[in-house]
């Protein structure tokens, strides 16, 4: 490479080059590598304080004031429908973002050794993310946060033996109320703030311990090129981007804003906040204990143990791995999608479980029974994808992944924009 590279580390000179090194190979840093995506769930945090820190100044966590701050902070104060629009919608995009990342990182096999500790700490930010969505959600205390948090936070009383006291415990009561939202306040403007600021340093610092982000471990030939201009020029576009791409939104699309909360009028739909619709789908379909507990829990647990799998051969850093790996993953991707549409459709329109097997208790015939089918279906595939394709632990791993992802993205989208009037199944152009 003809730049010159930096002899010393400049730390004190640059501020940038606390967060890089002073030098980076150029395969690391190339656009498709990561997509910039940690960065901009990084950048989405700071937008996240910094508005945050202004709705602050006018916000009241208060029943009786809440929802009028807001009406206040949107109509009489100078840009403050605009700051609430950015903070809306930035909180959007971290949810994306952030999963897209956590996309990135399992298919160039970045969850590997030696960074299975930073995919762990990736996962609790990404539950710090969600968590921080969803008691902001609460915030606005109109009839959407009100009813949402009430539908979603009834799904933890199928957790068994705690579940009523924990829903009791979260919602500070029996139903949602006046301490609920302090709590939720207290919580999402100040403890969770900080453990994700505690935790995002962590998660950088071992980015930097594992020597950089993966790299194919077959380059032929290593570039090293400075951090600065190289890499951080590259951040500051991206940036500019995404900033852009917020305002646009902030500026043409409103945070919801419905009357202010009532708990003797519910909402029909009563629809979960839209990262949790996926969970609020399985449960029009599954006995509530396996769809709001155990399938959430065995698929939480599965993404955890991934890293601690023993793998024969160490990540290749490369995309899907191998040329097997990426069509094994696209067969797989299909075949989640065409499996969970059908079981969806006949179990809303065909079969019946609970009435086929009403000699049975619900949780047999509604729940372990269609999930024993389920799970049957996916070693089938297993056992013929492996064999078709020849595949290794980390392709097998991956095409099991493939299928997890694929289930809930398709469930999310059908419980987000297919679901009408009484839940029942309908077209996005007739919600
Ligand atoms: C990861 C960080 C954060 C996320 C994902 C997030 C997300 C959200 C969401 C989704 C809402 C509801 C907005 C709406 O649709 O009306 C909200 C409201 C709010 N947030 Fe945050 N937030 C974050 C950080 C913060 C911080 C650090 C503060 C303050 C220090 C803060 C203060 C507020 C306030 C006062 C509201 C109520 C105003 C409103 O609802 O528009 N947030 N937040
Ligand atoms: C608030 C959320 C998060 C932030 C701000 C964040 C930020 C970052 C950044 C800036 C990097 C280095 C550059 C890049 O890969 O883009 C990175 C790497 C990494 N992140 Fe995250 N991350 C977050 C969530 C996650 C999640 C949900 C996971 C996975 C479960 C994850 C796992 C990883 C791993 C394994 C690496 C190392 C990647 C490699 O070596 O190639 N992170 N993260």
């Amino acid at each position: 490479m003809n730049q010159t590279i930096s002899k010393k580390p400049r730390v004190l000179t640059n501020i940038f080059l606390h967060l890089h090194p002073a030098n980076v190979r150029e395969d690391a840093i190339a656009f498709n590598r990561t997509f910039g995506l940690g960065g901009m769930a990084a950048l989405l945090i700071v937008i996240q304080f910094l508005t945050g820190i202004m709705l602050r100044f006018y916000y009241e966590p208060f029943p009786g004031l809440a929802y009028d701050s807001i009406v206040l902070l949107q109509n009489n104060v100078l840009f403050g429908k605009l700051i609430r629009n950015i903070h809306h919608w930035s909180g959007v995009f971290l949810v994306i973002i952030t999963f897209l990342h956590l996309l990135r990182t399992f298919f160039t096999g970045a969850y590997q050794s030696p960074r299975q500790v930073n995919w762990i700490i990736g996962l609790l930010l990404f539950a710090l993310v969600i968590f921080s969505n969803f008691t902001g959600y609460l915030l606005p205390w109109d009839q959407l946060a009100y009813w949402a948090i009430t539908v979603s936070t009834s799904i933890l009383q199928y957790i068994p033996l705690v579940g009523n006291s924990l829903r009791e415990f979260v919602i500070a009561g029996t139903e949602v109320n006046a301490d609920t939202l302090l709590i939720f306040y207290n919580l999402h403007s100040a403890v969770l703030p900080i453990l994700i600021l505690l935790l995002m340093a962590y998660h950088f610092w071992l980015v930097r311990k594992a020597g950089g982000v993966i790299v194919p471990n077959d380059a032929e030939e290593i570039n090293i090129v400075p951090s600065y201009p190289n890499l951080v020029y590259k951040e500051g576009v991206v940036a500019l981007v995404l900033i852009a791409l917020i305002l646009v939104f902030a500026v043409f699309a409103n945070a919801p804003l419905l009357e202010v909360a009532n708990p003797n009028y519910s909402l029909n739909p009563t629809k979960a906040p839209w990262y949790f619709a996926g969970i609020q789908e399985l449960l029009m379909h599954f006995h509530p204990f396996f769809a709001g507990f155990f399938i959430p829990l065995c698929a939480i647990v599965l993404i955890s143990i991934v890293p601690f799998l023993k793998y024969r051969e160490p990540a290749t850093g490369k995309w899907f791995h191998s040329e097997k790996g990426k069509s094994s993953s696209k067969l797989s991707a299909v075949f989640a999608v065409i499996l969970i549409l059908s079981l969806v459709l006949l179990s809303e329109y065909v079969v019946n479980f609970e009435l086929l097997l009403s000699a049975l208790p619900a949780s047999i015939s509604n729940g372990l029974i269609p999930l024993a089918i389920f799970i049957s279906i996916i070693y089938i595939y297993y056992i013929f994808i492996v064999r078709k394709y020849k595949l290794s632990r980390t392709e097998a791993v991956q095409a099991m992944f493939v299928i997890l992802i694929s289930s809930l993205i398709i469930l999310t989208l059908i419980g987000i924009f297919f679901r009408g009037v009484d839940m029942e199944l309908t077209f996005p152009w007739n919600l």
